[in-house]
């Protein structure tokens, strides 16, 4: 699977190891590929080069940036979007509440991708590895497209995660605050946790 990582940060270059560990060809899209701060970072190509061939495309920038990013990835019609993002703004405020998402913004702005919202509600060091001693970290998704779902549960699947879906885009309303559970409970419980399902 041909994967272009856009914003190669800290989740970006984490979930791209993952990855390219997973046998995936996985492209960082970064802004400036002569930049020393990316030295070491192989493949990488400007974002509309590593956008171009890849069927999944995960955006890894900050809400901030997003908007800009997805501009300079190209045309992405008809790829796999997975949005990793969280719309937070200054003091911790969604920018976005539970009558639209950042993920509903996304689609917006990139016509015709197929957006996944994942990876947002869990930290960095559960994307590293999201295998504990009594199960698997859930991966919690949404998306319109029922294909572009299974291919990113199918990703989550591939590098240690339970996928669980919520539906369609929309519930991005409900999975976005769920990371500001997450955050919050940094707090009180380091950042080596994650969300699990307890089933009857
Ligand atoms: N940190 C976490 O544990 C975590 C967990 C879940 C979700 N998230 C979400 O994931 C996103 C990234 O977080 P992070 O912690 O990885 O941030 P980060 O370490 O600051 O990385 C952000 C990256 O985005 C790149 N970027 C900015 N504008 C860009 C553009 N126009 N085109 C391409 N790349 C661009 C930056 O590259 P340059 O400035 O070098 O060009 C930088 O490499 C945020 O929305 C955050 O809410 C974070």
């Amino acid at each position: 699977m041909k994967i272009a990582i856009l914003g190669a940060g800290r989740v970006g270059t984490t979930l791209g190891r993952r990855f390219a560990d997973a046998g995936h060809d996985v492209t960082y899209a970064v802004r400036d590929p002569a930049a020393a701060k990316y030295a070491g970072l192989e493949p990488k190509a400007t974002p509309a080069v590593a956008c171009a061939d890849a069927a999944i495309v995960v955006l890894t920038t900050p809400w901030a940036a997003a908007e800009a990013a997805l501009a300079s990835a190209g045309d992405l019609a008809g790829k796999v979007l997975i949005d990793a993002t969280n719309p937070i703004g200054p003091g911790m405020v969604l920018t976005h509440g539970t009558t639209d998402s950042g993920a509903e913004q996304v689609a917006r702005w990139a016509t015709g991708a197929r957006v996944v919202k994942a990876f947002n509600s869990i930290g960095m060091e559960v994307m590293a590895n999201p295998v504990f001693a009594n199960g698997r970290s859930v991966l919690w998704l949404c998306g319109d497209d029922a294909a572009a779902v299974d291919a990113v549960a199918s990703l989550g699947a591939s590098i240690g995660f339970e996928p669980v879906r919520l539906g369609p885009l929309a519930r991005a309303r409900f999975q976005e605050p769920a990371a500001l559970v997450w955050i919050t409970a940094t707090g009180t419980m380091g950042r080596e946790f994650s969300w699990g399902v307890l089933r009857r």
